[in-house]
């Protein structure tokens, strides 16, 4: 039996540092970018760990990606300790949870739902969207509609907790405007790329977006081509940070076509933010990030700002792993 250890791998530093124990079987030290052999499950943020161990209970038994990257992000949708993501997820000003999320296959088969309020699981959703409706995305009130007519379940939102943070937020803020803070403590959004053993490619992101933003704004995640895309002739990208700027530059559409253009999926996310970059002239806080995964297995990963990570598990193990970032733009 190994030892159950979990390594960070500090890419920048190339330093190694024992950060939690974790339930993987191996041990696995993985830069920004790399090739795996075999299937492979990327997510973003370090609760993509807790997610990727459920995609991978799908992926190591010869399931499908889609299948995979569902499951995955359930465990972040459910778990009610996460801010920004699933039910217990911050609120928008008005104090209701809105959620947003996109599934995507290979195939180019895709669904979606935004602005969706009381439902437990969106990915769910979005997923019975994709297969058993002729939409490719559903909002507001017609996607909670759809949702219970499908028989999935209901979850009260927001959590007394975070109701209660709500509360003294409102007292305490006049800038409404304020920007959010995008880092490893509060990520926001968990995207998921996958490949399973037949080589079929697929990916997931689900979220409670931007805290305290206004009532009926919707972000980068549910947007296909924005938050997620997906294509089995070239791979897969998924975005987390700052909607606004993702959705400008179509950002993980434009991750796979420089892959397809045959950039390494590193230098594909390095160029989305840069092209983010050239777009703004107020940089501040615009926290972005991209991960990749080409059809061949190699992936990487990079964000504007220090602070992103992302998580990895294959048949080596799980690692979780800093994505590059350059201060030199
Ligand atoms: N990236 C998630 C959002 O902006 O809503």
């Amino acid at each position: 039996m190994k030892r159950r250890q979990f390594i960070r791998f500090g890419a920048a530093v190339g330093a190694l540092s024992v950060v939690k124990p974790s339930q993987a079987t191996n041990i696995v030290a993985q830069s920004y970018q790399g090739k795996a052999k075999g299937p492979i499950v990327l997510s973003t943020w370090n609760h993509g760990l807790a997610a990727n161990e459920g995609a991978w209970a799908v992926l190591q038994k010869g399931g499908s990606a889609l299948d995979a990257v569902e499951k995955g992000v359930m465990v972040t949708e459910a778990d009610l300790t996460n801010r920004s993501v699933g039910v217990g997820g911050r609120p928008d000003r008005d104090g209701h949870v809105t959620l947003d999320a996109c599934i995507m296959s290979g195939d180019s088969r895709c669904g979606s739902v935004a602005f969706l309020e009381g439902i437990a699981h969106p990915i769910n959703v979005a997923r019975a969207v994709m297969e058993r409706t002729q939409h490719v995305m559903l909002v507001g009130a017609g996607a909670r509609k759809f949702a219970l007519e499908q028989g999935f379940a209901t979850a009260k939102m927001p959590i007394d907790e975070v109701k209660k943070d709500y509360e003294k937020w409102r007292k305490e803020n006049k800038d409404l405007f304020k920007k959010p803070d995008i880092n490893h403590e509060n990520h926001d959004t968990i995207g998921m790329i996958a490949m399973d053993a037949q080589g079929q490619l697929a990916g997931a992101c689900t979220t409670s977006g931007w805290a305290y933003k206004m009532h009926g704004r919707v972000g980068d995640s549910p947007i296909i081509g924005a938050g997620l895309f997906v294509d089995d002739e070239v791979g897969a990208a998924t975005a987390t940070g700052l909607g606004e700027a993702i959705v400008r530059v179509a950002g993980s559409h434009t991750v796979v076509e420089l892959m397809r253009q045959g950039y390494t999926p590193f230098d594909a996310c390095k160029e989305a933010c840069m092209r983010i970059v050239r777009k703004h002239k107020d940089l501040t806080g615009l926290q972005c990030g991209f991960i990749a995964l080409d059809k061949e297995g190699n992936y990487g990963a990079y964000s504007i700002y220090a602070g992103f990570n992302f998580a990895l598990r294959n048949n080596d193990g799980e690692a979780l792993v800093d994505a590059k970032f350059d201060r030199n733009w």
